[in-house]
């Protein structure tokens, strides 16, 4: 009998997943409170989405997500404060369509990281402060993103010490990807270490987990789970999905002869790469605070618009039909 995937991991930690308010009603809602206990805003607390003109923000959306939460008793994994992506353009512009100086684009910053992050005071217990602040190239440190060429790296220390006034409760994550690739664990330690070094309140880090049945390696999972814990940080694995392809980092289209199929083969090795990295997870129960899953089914995945638009991928635990896989199986029966 399935118990519903949290029950299995209540000694261990939360079990999260993505949502958005279409989510919320009927059958996936349901479902996500059989399953879970945590939730995350897949785009909705973003600050396009939320915060679309200076002085205007929209709530509708996130409002509804933080009290479903409250209603169901579910922790909430706010979702992001500051990123390269989904920022409104507006941001970075001055009336008279120039860019805007450090010194007004850090007043904005504080005042979105203030206004959003007090609205939820309490009911948010960790907020995803800076998203993704590392460079894709593994030759360079941090993006080359708007925020850095207006702000440099102020704009990250900035951002944690906005939140942090604005709830001193909240703990506060840097989350990124790719980060048990060697090289990138380097560089996003050497990022944490110096916020840490300086003071700056950063409670943790977040790997987001969009693995693939060929990465991480079990070796790479643990050596990045105890390098950050060794700064005394706490990890989360924030937005875990496992793709049945390799990782290609370019959108390109679907080829002609490409199959989509999710044969037997695959089902197999998915469910043996779920069950390692699960095994790595609860051995590190002390280190490893919370997974969340990025969305809810193989029904609907960003993952199949990504990164070849139309291949359909099978990356969660349950199938199209909400029903558990082979690969749930893997996660829930363990000694
Ligand atoms: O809501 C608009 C709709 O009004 C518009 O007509 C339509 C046309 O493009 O777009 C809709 O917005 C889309 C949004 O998802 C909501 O569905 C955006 O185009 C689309 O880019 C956006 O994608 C999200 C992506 O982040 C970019 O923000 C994915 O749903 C979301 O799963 C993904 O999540 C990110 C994490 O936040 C950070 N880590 C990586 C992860 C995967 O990319």
């Amino acid at each position: 009998v399935n118990k519903g995937l949290k029950s299995y991991y209540t000694s261990y930690f939360p079990v999260g997943v993505a949502v958005g308010a279409r989510n919320l009603s009927g059958q996936s809602a349901e479902f996500i409170v059989k399953n879970f206990n945590s939730i995350t805003p897949e785009n909705a607390m973003k600050m396009g989405p939320i915060h679309p003109e200076e002085n205007r923000y929209f709530w509708a959306e996130a409002d509804s997500i933080v009290s479903f939460a409250q209603h169901h008793n579910l922790k909430v994994r706010g979702h992001n404060l500051c990123w390269h992506e989904q920022t409104p353009n507006w941001m970075f512009k001055n009336a008279d369509g120039s860019e805007v100086s450090k010194e007004v684009l850090l007043r904005r910053l504080k005042d979105h990281i203030n206004t959003v992050v007090k609205r939820y005071k309490g009911k948010i217990y960790v907020w995803d402060v800076v998203n993704e602040a590392i460079d894709d190239d593994s030759t360079k440190y941090l993006r080359n993103s708007q925020w850095y060429k207006i702000c440099g790296e102020d704009f990250i220390i900035k951002a944690f010490e906005y939140a942090h006034e604005a709830d001193p409760e909240a703990k506060l994550f840097y989350n990124d990807y790719n980060t048990e690739r060697p090289e990138k664990t380097e560089r996003v330690y050497r990022l944490v270490k110096s916020l840490v070094d300086k003071k700056v309140p950063i409670h943790g880090v977040g790997l987001q987990g969009h693995w693939s049945i060929f990465e991480p390696s079990e070796q790479e999972l643990r050596n990045t789970i105890n390098k950050f814990s060794s700064l005394g940080l706490e990890v989360q694995i924030t937005e875990l999905d496992m793709s049945v392809y390799r990782w290609e980092k370019e959108r390109r289209p679907k080829r002609p002869d490409e199959s989509d199929e999710y044969t037997a083969e695959l089902q197999q090795k998915q469910a043996e790469q779920y069950q390692k990295v699960f095994q790595i997870f609860r051995d590190n129960k002390d280190k490893v605070t919370s997974v969340t899953f990025w969305n809810i089914s193989d029904r609907y995945t960003w993952l199949d618009n990504y990164p070849v638009p139309g291949r359909k991928n099978y990356p969660l635990l349950f199938d199209t039909n909400f029903q558990p896989k082979q690969a749930y199986w893997s996660v829930v029966n363990f000694k």
